[in-house]
């Protein structure tokens, strides 16, 4: 049985000029412990997408269609009965850390307060388990660091702590929205080599969403390309680099110079492109 099911998803928003259809039909399979990258241009429905698995949707928007998590019909449940799939079961990372940190509290409370309501851990043992996470993903002096207020991480240290915080019940799916897209790019390159160890360490299922095709080259195995609302492509990743079948997706590569078909890891090429579109 696969992990995630999602099937003809449908997202329409009321506003006061009509309905915006953002999502007119979406459907993918995530098997347990695999990546799969959802990619396409700003606008195209990725991040409600998501949002919508996690009855995240903003308070305007309607979901309609199925999806299925390990078995059972998430879509449209009752927020309560979704909070417990949302810290225990799915993790989720956003573009901005800040989104999932509050600012006035210490890192220490922000993680402890999850596992000891949600795993009933003590105090101590809380943060224990803290510390041991900030050092899965490499923030260096985690025993101290721990105390700090996010503020006081850089950009790149603050995205960590996120992915820490939405590991911490280890879940079986970690969504991850444009988590790189706000750094610069060595940054970049390590959040993303980052979450292929925590992948291959805590067997989580990925979605990595992000406008940048260059990014999922070596990460995933599977990719999902959007255009307005709509799949346009969803095949294995390797063969969509070798021959992408819609022009629209022939067009994303383009953007993409001279990727090889067997890259090992996320591409150097990727990384050039990114700086050179300027955004390092
Ligand atoms: N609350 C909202 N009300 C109306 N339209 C919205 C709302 N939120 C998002 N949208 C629209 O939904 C579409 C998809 O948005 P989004 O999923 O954020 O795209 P992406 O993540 O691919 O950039 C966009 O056209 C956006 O304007
Ligand atoms: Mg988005």
């Amino acid at each position: 049985m696969a992990l995630l099911e999602v099937k003809n998803l449908k997202i329409d928003f009321l506003t006061h000029d009509g309905t915006v259809h953002a999502v007119k039909d979406l459907s993918y399979t995530l098997e347990k412990g695999k990546t799969l990258a959802i990619v396409g241009e700003s606008g195209s429905g990725k991040t409600q997408g998501a949002f919508a698995l996690m009855g995240l949707l903003p308070k305007n928007g309607r979901a309609s269609g199925s999806v299925m998590f390990d078995g059972k019909e998430i879509l449209n449940l009752p927020t309560r009965d979704l909070r417990a799939y949302r810290a225990e079961r799915i993790g989720i990372i956003f573009q901005d850390p800040m989104t999932s940190l509050n600012p006035y509290l210490r890192i220490s409370r922000q993680m402890t307060e999850v596992l000891e309501l949600h795993r009933g851990m003590s105090h101590s043992a809380a943060l224990a388990e803290s510390v041991r996470m900030l050092e899965a993903v490499r923030i260096p002096d985690a025993k101290n660091r721990v105390h700090m207020y996010p503020h006081e991480f850089s950009g790149g240290m603050r995205q960590r702590v996120m992915i820490a915080m939405a590991l911490l019940c280890s879940p079986e799916l970690l969504i991850a929205d444009e988590p790189t897209t706000a750094l610069d790019v060595t940054v970049q390159a390590e959040i993303i080599d980052l979450l292929v160890d925590l992948q291959e360490d805590f067997n989580t299922a990925i979605i990595l969403i992000t406008h940048d095709l260059g990014i999922v080259a070596g990460t995933c195995e599977d990719t999902l390309v959007m255009f307005d609302g709509r799949v346009m492509e969803y095949r294995k990743t390797a063969d969509i680099f070798d021959k992408a079948e819609h022009p629209y997706t022939q067009g994303l590569l383009a953007a993409v110079p001279r990727l090889d078909r067997k890259v090992e890891r996320l591409s150097t090429v990727s990384y050039d492109f990114v700086a050179a579109k300027g955004e390092a």
